[in-house]
């Protein structure tokens, strides 16, 4: 089945020992960029060992092949790397970088605070009160990579009623399912703009996960930002602004949730990157460290986390990588202190995939779920929870408190979206094969339980089809459009020809290629582009190809319609192309996650290029074609479009992002103008990777032994970085094109607050349900008597209450200091004063063209000139603009309304490093622009 990437058994890990050895050495410090694992840091496996389990094979590690000179190559470069590094970054990862500004932050908030979830925890009290620790540690864990039907199982709590949660991605659809829908991606969705559809497709994705049995969806994703243009996974997220991802993610959670199901919100936090982000995948020690200062985390990446707990969501995934030298599974500041108290969420904090790097320093930390339950590596068997948790609360080592807080906020989050009602007996398809009978424990080798393990339930509906249909449309940004080429008419009446109009479409992104599924997780390019590669892609029950849909809508008695569905040009097709009266040329860009490469493309792309050499086909193809022609692309990101944006032939230019399966349909509705243009970018398309920025490159190279990505440029991302260095970007943020004109008139702004510097004293909060804090006897723990343990299967039980060694614990640094709650904290999301309005904005528009449109008003603030701190006196820089609210409506011809929008408190706020709070500048005059787009600004008021 697979065509570029072949898989092979999976490596299981070499020293089965060895990681508990570790745990016991790292659980101390809060810091753990140096667990003393160095050893597994062997040059020769370096580029090839990735672990991925495929459905349909049941394959267990995806090694991607390289040719032996390649692997040469890259053994003799890692090499020089590491002599480098050993030489100098050594004494520089010594020197200064290991503590950061991750300040330790313990104990871990006690969750059952807010009056929001207090019913929930009212019930997961009592339900807690009557579980043994075994089981409390139980649902804690996952039981394993593969080893039950999800990608990610839990244990359950029988005795109870507790039950076993699946947790399945993810962002777009239900992965390795069948009968679901696969949705636009997450840019896609950012692109419409439209609130009400985001949320809609988050209540069909939750809808049809319930059906399916799934309890956790593993979305929305709201990290990776954006901030490498060319990071592997910011098509899972919904765009390089941070309002605009948290008003995304916001929605998606609410949708998701109003069907009962749990949403997660992912990857919490700085990752914002494929290479290195795991350190095995990588042949490194450690994974790399996002070094982010800590105005930077909260205003840009740690907005849409807080926007996405505001919306109550139920879940949080800790990503791969390092905080500022710590991991972000066990950053106790981070976890702890910024989401648990600042942000006061609630549910729980379950880790990504083999993200969890130590045991009792995670849960102190603030880790509530092991995932999938492993230890360091895929299928081990030795859980960094599991039995090591068990053990770790019988010796003292993890508070009974804290195991308590653990479970609890797992159960109160399954009560807060409702579980507890469900009549579902757990999920009703496998993650690893299509067939109705299958093992019900696949990766476990001495099991051969089997079952119904596929019941084919049909998820998919004509609305769910519609919604995804309506993103893909609304997603889809029109860029350029000359002499207003586009709506195409179905018979090309403009071109008043007086015989056929001849009409061709080019290249392999508008045909369906070898199928949607021909590739694992998609993760190769080939055929139309509708999904990038990973966990986060789907099986595509359908894929409507752009071609399809164009020789659907083109009217065949007026049209002689041909293809050319593919990126060489044969001599006669060359000259076909010279008799045609239009061109649709198609090409795009493709990348996904870590664990997988297509054709040299490590998940980030090397680049900003269209791939499978796009820019040369649509230069040929406007220089060839006999009329005008028109570019469409599909896309995981920005691409450099400077080598056709202006040629002459190139009348039009669509960027439509990643559409899913309706992706031909909604393309044919837009280029028709069966719906009016209405996708606005959701990132700055610029003229070179190279304007982006010095810093915001993918790192390709390790410049340590742990490698370090300092976020410099702070708050200077995407437009705000083109803004700032006065830098004219191809396309702006917030651009897009539509089929109409608007007019804005009437800018009012209204100030329904006094200025004030600071928030209100957060309200005081509910006190935790406490317990009995003495732990059980060790025997309680033990394995019941003739049980069958499956291999590598995780399970909560001791073997021995010989193992069970008591002694004094070492809490981490910082363990014993009274931590006062967060000023910034209180509610859900912050300080419920940071969310009062303080601004009332309204605008007129006004459809002034000739059909009906959807405008997308943008509401950009900026600052006063020269703030300083009021209590550092400190100056604060500020960038030139920042997006606070938008919004979309419909309007047909001569219609006009009035759009109201608001800015609150922390809208007008920035973080004060020094107060530890959001800052409103109380004396000077905030800028409020309202327009089209980050640089089509229309009007502007003072407040
Ligand atoms: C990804 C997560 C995903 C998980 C489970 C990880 O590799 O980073 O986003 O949810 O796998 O598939």
């Amino acid at each position: 089945m697979a065509a570029h990437v072949r898989y092979e058994s999976v490596r299981t890990a070499d020293a089965e020992g060895d990681e508990h050895d570790t745990l016991k050495t790292n659980y101390a410090d809060d810091d753990s960029s140096n667990d003393g694992d160095d050893s597994k840091f062997r040059l020769d496996e370096a580029p090839e060992i990735q672990y991925h389990l495929t459905r349909r094979s049941r394959a267990l590690c995806a090694c991607h092949r390289l040719s032996r000179t390649c692997i040469a190559l890259c053994a003799a470069t890692a090499v020089f790397v590491v002599l480098v590094l050993v030489s100098g970054g050594y004494l520089a990862y010594k020197s200064g970088l290991i503590d950061g500004q991750s300040p330790p932050w313990y104990p871990s908030p006690r969750g059952g605070t807010l009056s929001t979830w207090a019913a929930s925890y009212s019930k997961a009290h009592k339900l807690i009160s009557r579980m043994t620790l075994v089981e409390k540690v139980n649902i804690t864990t996952g039981t394993g990579w593969a080893m039950d039907l999800c990608v990610g199982v839990t244990g359950e709590a029988a005795h109870v009623g507790f039950p076993a949660l699946c947790l399945q991605d993810g962002p777009l659809g239900i992965r390795f399912a069948d009968h679901a829908d696969s949705f636009p991606a997450g840019i896609t969705v950012g692109s419409t703009w439209n609130r009400e559809l985001m949320r809609k497709r988050g209540e069909e994705h939750g809808r049809e996960a319930k059906l399916k049995g799934v309890n956790v969806l593993l979305g929305p994703s709201m990290g990776p930002l954006g901030r490498n243009p060319a990071g592997g996974r910011n098509w899972e997220g919904f765009g390089s602004d941070p309002v605009l991802q948290a008003v995304a993610a916001a929605e998606t959670i609410k949708g998701i949730q109003s069907q009962g199901v749990q949403a997660t919100a992912k990857h919490y936090i700085g990752n914002e990157q494929e290479h290195f982000r795991k350190s095995f995948e990588w042949g490194l020690p450690e994974s790399l460290s996002s070094n982010i200062d800590d105005r930077t985390l909260h205003e840009i990446y740690a907005w849409p986390f807080a926007e996405a707990v505001r919306s109550g969501v139920a879940s949080v995934m800790c990503s791969y990588q390092m905080v500022n030298n710590s991991y972000a599974c066990q950053n106790s500041w981070l976890l702890n202190g910024v989401l648990k108290d600042e942000l006061g969420f609630q549910g729980y904090v379950q880790s990504d995939w083999l993200a969890q790097r130590s045991g009792v320093a995670s849960a102190l930390a603030g880790l509530d779920m092991s995932m999938p339950g492993d230890g360091r590596f895929w299928q081990d068997g030795n859980s960094l929870y599991g039995e090591q948790l068990t053990l770790a609360v019988l010796n003292g080592s993890v508070p009974m408190d804290r195991i308590n807080d653990m479970a609890k906020r797992i159960v109160a989050a399954w009560y807060q979206v409702g579980q507890d009602s469900w009549e579902s007996k757990g999920p009703n398809f496998s993650s690893w094969t299509n067939e109705t009978v299958g093992r019900l424990h696949d990766a476990a080798a001495d099991s051969d339980e089997m079952g119904v393990v596929n019941q084919y339930v049909e998820t998919s509906t004509r609305n769910s089809r519609d919604v995804a249909r309506r993103v893909a449309q609304e997603g889809a940004v029109v860029l350029k459009n000359e002499g207003s080429l586009l709506p195409l008419s179905y018979g090309l009446a403009e071109l008043r020809l007086g015989r056929k109009a001849k009409v061709i479409v080019v290249g392999e992104d508008a045909g369906p290629g070898k199928g949607p599924n021909y590739c694992e997780d998609r993760a190769c390019n080939q055929g139309t582009l509708a999904s990038g590669w990973g966990s986060g892609a789907t099986e595509f029950p359908y894929l409507v190809d752009p071609f399809l849909a164009l020789q659907k809508s083109f009217n065949t008695t007026s049209v002689e319609l041909s293809r050319a569905l593919d990126n060489k040009l044969s001599k006669a097709v060359r000259e076909k192309i010279k008799q045609q009266d239009l061109c649709l040329v198609f090409a795009n860009a493709d990348a996904g996650e870590g664990h997988l490469a297509w054709e040299g493309i490590r998940a980030d792309r090397n680049d900003l290029e269209l791939q499978k050499d796009g820019t040369r086909l649509i230069r040929e193809v406007a220089s060839l074609c006999g009329g005008p022609v028109v570019v469409v692309i599909h896309s995981v990101g920005p691409v450099i479009m400077e080598e056709f944006a202006d040629l002459s032939a190139v009348k039009a230019i669509l960027l439509a992002n990643l559409p899913g399966q309706e992706s031909g349909n909604a393309l044919a509705d837009v280029l028709f103008g069966r719906v009016d243009a209405s996708g606005r970018l959701a990132y700055t398309i610029g003229r070179s990777l190279a304007e982006y920025g010095e810093t915001t490159p993918v790192l390709y190279y390790p410049n340590h032994i742990v490698p370090q990505v300092d976020f410099k440029e702070g708050l200077y991302i995407d437009y705000r970085h083109f803004d700032k260095n006065n830098i004219e970007p191809r396309y702006e943020f917030g651009f897009g094109l539509s089929y109409t004109d608007f007019e804005y008139t009437n800018l009012t702004i209204e100030a329904l607050k006094v200025k004030s510097s600071l928030p209100a004293p957060p309200p005081k909060g509910l006190s935790a349900p406490q317990y009995q804090n003495t732990p059980p006897a060790p025997a309680s723990c033990l394995y019941p008597e003739g049980f069958r343990k499956l291999k590598k299967y995780i399970y909560p039980w001791i073997k021995d209450t010989s193992q069970v060694k008591q002694g004094k614990y070492p809490y981490p640094r910082g363990y014993d200091i009274a931590r006062k709650p967060s000023q910034a904290g209180g509610g859900e999301g912050g300080n419920p004063s940071l969310f009062e309005n303080h601004v009332r904005v309204t605008v007129d528009i006004k459809n002034t063209g000739s059909r009906t449109g959807k405008e997308v008003v943008q509401l950009y603030l900026s600052f006063p000139e020269n703030i300083s701190d009021p209590v550092s006196g400190e100056a604060v820089d500020m960038p030139v603009k920042v997006l606070r609210n938008f919004d979309k409506i419909e309007l047909d011809v001569d219609e006009s309304k009035s759009v109201e929008m608001f800015l609150t408190r922390k809208d007008l706020s920035y973080w004060s490093v020094v107060q530890q709070n959001w800052v409103m500048p109380e004396d000077d005059e905030f800028t409020v622009a309202v327009g089209r787009s980050s640089r089509d600004v229309r009007l502007r008021g003072i407040y």
